[in-house]
Formats: structure tokens, C-alpha cells, sequence
């Protein structure tokens, strides 16, 4: 009998989507749906962006690029890790992909050979679970904790270390959490993945909303550029999660070898999203800040509303696109609590099981819809909760 592979049939189906499927067909009944589980920026792209990628179009600039991608859009993630993130880079350093989650998997099936262990600290974004297990290796869960702050420490590592470890996964600000890794917590990391000889992704894609603290990426960090494989995108940043468009950034010998994952999964990003996001890179701070400014309102909003609930306990974001509350004692699991919430208050959030390990009783709400959205979705949930 035909069957799926069993690497395929594992891989749980995700649960944003689960629940985006079911808010779909409330609407197709007529019902009105504020949509809070997806975690894509309402904005539109950039104009200049738009024409840079229209222009590239009529210019006929519409086959395969290198696997590496266009050298000039190289160049200018080099320039950015280098202004930016202070990671020394050039050129050669440089894989662009179809979006972040394309670097992670050129990453993830560019550094683990079958039974690795990944060290996955949680709560965390499921992909990197899910691609551990496509690539046949083994997540291992690092719970942190509310308490904690959602902070690692080398002791908290340590404990969840193996000799089959061969990488950790950080992704600071953080989804679901939207948690920062303090310098501290980072000096630790970074001091346990050099003793212990591991490679470092390190997943900034939240990294320009910051609504408190700082972003410090962890290939920055003295002996750290060796061992990090850093991942970044235009998705998030630019409002440009259709084009496509990331990055990963690693030392020259990894980055040769890993680029083998693309050249034979895409062969290349598409040419004329490239263009397009030479010019996203080109852009001032002023709009990213600009929009950061309304993300924030939004965090406000949410975190207020949430506080107003005795049941809830909420870090709250310091960086990232979501809140990730926990209800405690209310009498039903995350899952239920969010089909209550689709049917009651007619608001979509995703249950924290997707997250990972002691996720269970937490939702993760997406702030990216427009604000009055999230004012009206944040007000139904807290009065379907206090029904409870
Ligand atoms: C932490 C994290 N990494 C990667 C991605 C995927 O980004 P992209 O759209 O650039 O592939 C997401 C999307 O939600 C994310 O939250």
C-alpha cells in the first residue's frame, strides 16, 4: 500500500493554519472573524519596492539568478550585518533564500546528519521543530519559564546537552513570546556553544520590533561569527512576507557547502523579488520606525486588555508581533479555549500546544491586524473570558 513518508506523517499539521481553516468556513457562513493567529504584518510593501520589482520585470530581468543569489543584494546584507548587527561579513558570507524559513532549512540540513540532537529552547516558532524532524535529527526542548522571563542560562542548557548535540536554535525577539534575550543570557549561550563546540542559528527576524531593551546578535559576540548561522528576512521587517526574500550569513566554508540545500530545493529566490529587495534594503529606518509606532499601540492595547483578567499570567513582549498569555484554572486546555473563542467572540488565536513543552494552557494573539481590530478582538476575548 502507498504510503507518505513517515518523516512527512510526523511532522504535526501547523496550528495557526488549523485554526485559520476554521475561521474561514465561520466566514464563508457569514460570521465576522478578527483574524489574530497569523502573524502577518497588515501593512502594504513599500512603494519603491513595488516599482524597483516591476521595473526589474520589464527589463527582462526574470531568470535564474546564482544560488546565491544576485551579488549586488549580497553585498548590501553584508553592508547591513556589518552596520547593523556588528557581524563581520562580506559577499561570500551570504546565501539570499525564499524567505527566513528557507535559511533555516539550508541551515538546519547544512549542519545535522541523521540522529543529532538540535536544542530547541521553548516556547519556540514550530518550524524549527518540524524542519529538525524533515531533516531526520531529534529536537530536544529547553523549556523556559514565565518566571524566568523566558531567559536561558548555561545551567538551563546544560542540563538538556548531549555528546550527539550539534546546534542550538535562538530566536531572539522571540515568537511566540516575543521575549529578548538579555546580554547576559546571550554571554552564556555563547560561552556554552563554544565550550561545547556546537554551531548557533540565530533567528532575527523580529529584530527591528523592539518595544523595550536592546537587540544584540549573537554573532557579534567575540569567537561567536565561527559558529553562527544567522537568519533574517524581508518578510517581517518590510512587509514583504509574499515576496519571499532572507538570508543566511555564516562562515565561508559552511556557507559553501550549505548552499548545495537551495541549489537543488530552488535553485534560487526569484529574480525580480531581489530586485525588489535590494531596494527594501535601501530604505531608511524612518518607515520600519514609523510602523513600530503602531505595533506598539497595539502591544499596549493587548497588554492592558490581558491585565484586566486575574486568571492571566503574561510576560509582557519586549520585541516581536505577539503576546503569549497563559490561563490558568480556567477550566479547559488552549485548544478549547480557542475554539470558544472563534465561536464566542468571534476572534482567532492560536492554541500554545504548537509552541512546545508546558505551552498548554497559553494562546498566542498576533497583533497584526489594524488597530481598531485589535481593540475590538482584545475587548471580545476579555468579555468571553470573564464568562468563563
Ligand atoms: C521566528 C520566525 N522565523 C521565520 C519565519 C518565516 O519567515 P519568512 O516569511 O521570512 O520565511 C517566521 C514567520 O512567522 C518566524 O516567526
Amino acid at each position: 500500500m502507498l504510503t507518505a513518508s513517515d518523516r512527512v506523517k510526523n511532522v504535526a499539521f501547523a496550528g495557526n493554519r488549523i485554526i485559520f481553516e476554521k475561521a474561514k468556513e465561520l466566514e464563508r457562513a457569514g460570521r465576522r472573524i478578527i483574524h489574530m493567529e497569523v502573524g502577518r504584518p497588515d501593512f502594504d510593501s513599500p512603494e519603491s519596492v513595488k516599482d524597483a520589482a516591476i521595473e526589474a520585470i520589464k527589463d527582462g530581468k526574470v531568470h535564474y539568478t546564482s544560488n546565491y543569489g544576485l551579488d549586488e543584494l549580497r553585498d548590501k546584507i553584508a553592508k547591513k550585518l556589518v552596520d547593523e548587527n556588528k557581524i563581520e561579513a562580506g559577499r561570500e558570507n551570504i546565501i539570499v533564500t525564499p524567505g527566513a524559513m528557507m535559511a533555516l532549512s539550508t541551515a538546519i540540513f547544512g549542519t545535522i546528519d541523521t540522529g543529532d540532537e538540535v536544542l530547541i529552547p521553548s516556547p519556540y516558532y514550530s518550524s524549527f521543530y518540524k524542519q529538525v524532524q524533515l531533516a531526520g535529527g531529534k529536537p530536544v526542548v529547553v523549556p523556559t519559564t514565565v518566571e524566568d522571563d523566558y531567559q536561558l542560562s548555561r545551567e538551563l542548557l546544560e542540563e538538556y546537552y548531549t555528546d550527539k548535540t550539534k546546534l542550538l536554535v535562538l530566536n531572539s525577539p522571540n515568537n511566540p513570546t516575543g521575549a529578548i534575550q538579555s546580554r547576559e543570557s546571550l554571554d552564556e549561550i555563547a560561552e556554552f556553544a563554544k565550550d561545547k563546540d556546537i554551531f548557533v542559528i540565530s533567528d532575527e527576524c523580529y529584530e527591528k520590533f523592539l518595544y523595550q531593551g536592546e537587540h544584540i546578535s549573537i554573532g557579534s559576540l567575540p569567537g561567536m561569527k565561527e559558529r553562527t548561522l544567522t537568519v533574517n528576512s524581508t518578510s517581517k521587517t518590510y512587509s514583504m512576507t509574499g515576496w519571499r526574500i532572507g538570508f543566511l550569513a555564516g562562515p565561508e566554508q559552511f556557507i559553501k557547502e550549505m548552499v548545495k540545500v537551495p541549489q537543488n530545493m530552488t535553485i534560487c529566490p526569484t529574480s525580480f523579488a531581489q530586485y525588489g529587495s535590494l531596494q527594501a534594503y535601501d530604505l531608511s529606518d524612518e518607515i520600519v520606525n514609523e510602523r513600530l509606532k503602531v505595533f506598539r499601540e497595539r502591544r499596549d492595547i493587548v497588554v492592558d486588555k490581558l491585565n484586566e483578567l486575574d486568571m492571566v499570567e503574561l510576560v509582557p513582549p519586549a520585541g516581536g508581533l505577539y503576546a503569549f498569555p497563559k490561563f490558568v484554572d480556567i477550566g479547559m486546555d488552549a485548544i478549547e479555549l480557542c475554539d470558544y473563542l472563534l465561536e464566542e467572540a468571534g476572534i482567532a488565536v492560536v492554541p500554545g500546544g504548537d509552541f512546545g513543552i508546558g505551552a498548554e494552557n497559553s494562546v498566542r494573539i498576533a497583533f497584526t491586524c489594524s488597530t481598531d481590530e485589535v481593540r475590538e478582538g482584545m475587548g471580545n476575548l476579555v468579555e468571553a473570558v470573564k464568562k468563563l
